[in-house]
Parts: structure tokens; C-alpha cells; sequence
């Protein structure tokens, strides 16, 4: 089986790349190197272009004719999306239609696609199942929305065309064997940027926001290891293949940890006392986000490997140190 990977240099779709090498795919990656790297590809060729270029796209979709598109070449900054909400809209709805309309040109009609549990805003109730209101509160969030509002209109419409949206919860870690993890040029996600303020590239980490309703004020999330993550999309790629119905399913454990909880394990990992200084709210964050994963766990089978905060920022830590 041959998979088309856009976005497969990139921190999340270089896991999968890794994990559909593993399982014997072919692979070949699209990706812009906006964010990404040529190193991270593990397998399979890449083919450097970005997705707005119609006839780079055509062609290598009529070239490699894959059985199935995983869909990763994504803006995914929440804060970056408020301030510069066009750059998610073109980035993450446009370039995905656009995606979308090729595959169906060319006779390509799987999809994974790389959804939020940003597209929840709120929660009005944690854990959060794929049932609930959608209601983004960030660009980022309606970015991603809008991309699934135009898969479910399509399935509809096509009856061979089955997707899966995967929204993902706080994706964090790096590979078992420390060849691949996150390395963005910009880094705002809160492990790393702990991890690099541990390493002593930043002076300090900033808390956004000790006044929320949560039982320490901090901010909660699901983090789920990148690994776990790529797992799961092997498993919706072999759904989707086996002839199944287009789904939705949240990827994450179904608990969270607050940011200070999270800070605490970084310390604890790399026994370095960095400076922790509380600043107001970030914008755009919600309180809580934790996955409720009984679909996708019944549904796939899917059974994670490393629901173990420590363990993810050993992963992190050990890649932040050989980058
Ligand atoms: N945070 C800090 N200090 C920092 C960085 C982050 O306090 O220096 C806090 C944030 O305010 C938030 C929490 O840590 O409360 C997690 O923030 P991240 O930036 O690590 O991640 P987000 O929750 O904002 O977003 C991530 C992904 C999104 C995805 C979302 C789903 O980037 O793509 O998780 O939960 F939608």
C-alpha cells in the first residue's frame, strides 16, 4: 500500500512516516520544509513543494498514485492563529480543500486528517467526546473546523470517499530511539519550552494564567506521546482501508496534568531548578482539554504504550539534549 504523507518532515508526520515505514508501507512525504526537515524522514523519498502548488501536487498524485493521503502540512500555534488568522485560514482550510479537490481528480479517496481538540473551544464537560459542540475559540480551532465541516459534507456527497479527522490532544515526546522529535524553529509548546528553559536557553518559563477554574489555577491538558499518536493513525489508516465508514475519533489518554503538574515532572527529569515566574492568561487558551477516548479505543482497538507524563518528558528531554 502506498501513502502520500503532506506535512511528513514536520514533528508529528515524521512519526508516522517512521511508524508506516515500520509496518511496511510505502511512503513518500510532501512538505514545504516551512517547519520541517529532511532529516526526519526515516523512510521513503520527499518531495519538497508546497501545497498551494496545484501542479506539484497533480503530479505527484498521478506519479504515485498512493492508496490513501495522510494529511499533517499544517499552522498549529494557537497564539500565532490569533494574531495572524489568515496565515491558518489559507494554511489550514484553503490548502486542505485544495488538497482534497486533487485527491478527488485523481481518484484518491482516503484521508487522514490531522484535527484539534481545538475545534471544542470550551468543554462544557471533561473529558470531552466527539459528540460535543464544536465551538472553537481561536483562528487555529475554526481552521481545523471548518477542514472537517468540508470532509463530512463530502463523504456525503461521495459514497467512496472515507476519512478519518484524528483531533489531537497535546502531542508531546520523541522517538523511543531518539533519531526524530520536535524541532521547531520557534518553540511555544510547554514541555519544550521547559525542557530548553531547563537546558538554560531561556533565563525563565512563564506561567499563562494562575486564575483559571481548575484545582491549582494552571491550565490542564491531555498529553499524549508522539508515538502513541503515530500508533493510532496506523490503526485509522488499516480502518479506512479495510473498507470502513469515515470517522471521528480524539487522540489522548483521557486525563490531564496542569501546567505546574507539568513543570514539576520537568524538573524532576532533568534535576535543573529553572525560574518559574506567573504571568496573566495566554490568548485563546482554554481552561481544560482532556480527550474522552472510549470511541477510539473501542472503535480501533487502540491501546496506548506510554500514558506516563515522566516517560514523556524523558523522550523530550533526551531529544532536547542531542539537538
Ligand atoms: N503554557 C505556559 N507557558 C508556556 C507555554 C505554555 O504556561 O511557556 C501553557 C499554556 O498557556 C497552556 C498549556 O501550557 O495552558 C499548554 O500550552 P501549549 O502551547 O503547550 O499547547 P496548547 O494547549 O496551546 O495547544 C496544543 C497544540 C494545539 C492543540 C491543543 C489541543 O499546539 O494544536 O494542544 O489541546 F489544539
Amino acid at each position: 500500500m502506498r501513502i502520500l504523507v503532506t506535512g511528513g518532515a514536520g514533528y508529528i508526520g515524521s512519526h508516522v512516516v517512521k511508524a508506516l515505514g515500520e509496518h511496511a508501507y510505502e511512503v513518500l512525504t510532501y512538505d514545504n520544509l516551512s517547519s520541517g526537515n529532511k532529516w526526519a524522514v526515516l523512510y521513503g523519498d520527499i518531495v519538497v513543494a508546497d501545497l498551494s502548488d496545484s501542479a506539484a501536487l497533480g503530479r505527484v498524485l498521478r506519479d504515485f498514485r498512493p492508496d490513501a493521503v495522510m494529511h499533517f502540512a499544517a499552522s498549529i500555534i494557537v497564539s500565532e492563529s490569533v494574531s495572524d488568522p489568515l496565515k491558518y485560514y489559507i494554511n489550514n482550510t484553503i490548502n486542505a480543500i485544495k488538497l482534497i479537490a486533487a485527491m478527488m481528480e485523481n481518484g484518491v479517496n482516503r484521508l487522514i486528517f490531522s484535527s484539534t481538540a481545538a475545534v471544542y473551544g470550551i468543554p462544557a464537560t471533561i473529558p470531552v467526546s466527539e459528540d460535543a459542540p464544536l465551538s472553537p475559540i481561536n483562528p487555529y480551532g475554526t481552521s481545523k473546523m471548518m477542514t472537517e465541516c468540508v470532509l463530512r459534507d463530502l463523504a456525503i456527497a461521495k459514497d467512496d470517499f472515507r476519512y478519518a479527522a484524528l483531533r489531537y490532544f497535546n502531542v508531546a515526546g520523541a522517538d523511543r530511539e531518539n533519531r526524530i522529535g520536535q524541532a521547531y524553529k520557534e518553540s511555544t509548546h510547554l514541555i519544550t519550552r521547559a525542557l530548553k528553559t531547563a537546558k538554560g536557553e531561556f533565563a525563565k518559563l512563564e506561567i499563562f494564567g494562575t486564575d483559571y477554574t481548575t484545582p491549582d489555577g494552571t491550565c490542564i491538558r491531555d498529553y499524549i506521546h508522539v508515538d502513541d499518536l503515530a500508533d493510532a493513525h496506523i490503526a485509522a489508516l488499516r480502518y479506512l482501508l479495510d473498507g470502513n465508514q469515515s470517522v471521528v475519533l480524539n487522540c489522548g489518554y483521557g486525563h490531564g496534568s496542569s501546567v505546574r503538574e507539568v513543570i514539576d515532572v520537568v524538573k524532576k527529569v532533568t534535576a535543573a531548578d529553572f525560574n518559574v515566574e506567573e504571568v496573566g492568561r495566554r490568548a485563546g487558551d482554554p481552561p481544560a482539554l482532556v480527550a474522552g477516548n472510549s470511541k477510539i479505543k473501542k472503535l480501533l482497538n487502540w491501546t496506548p504504550a506510554y500514558d506516563n507524563l515522566e516517560y514523556i518528558v524523558k523522550t523530550a528531554w533526551e531529544w532536547e539534549r542531542h539537538l
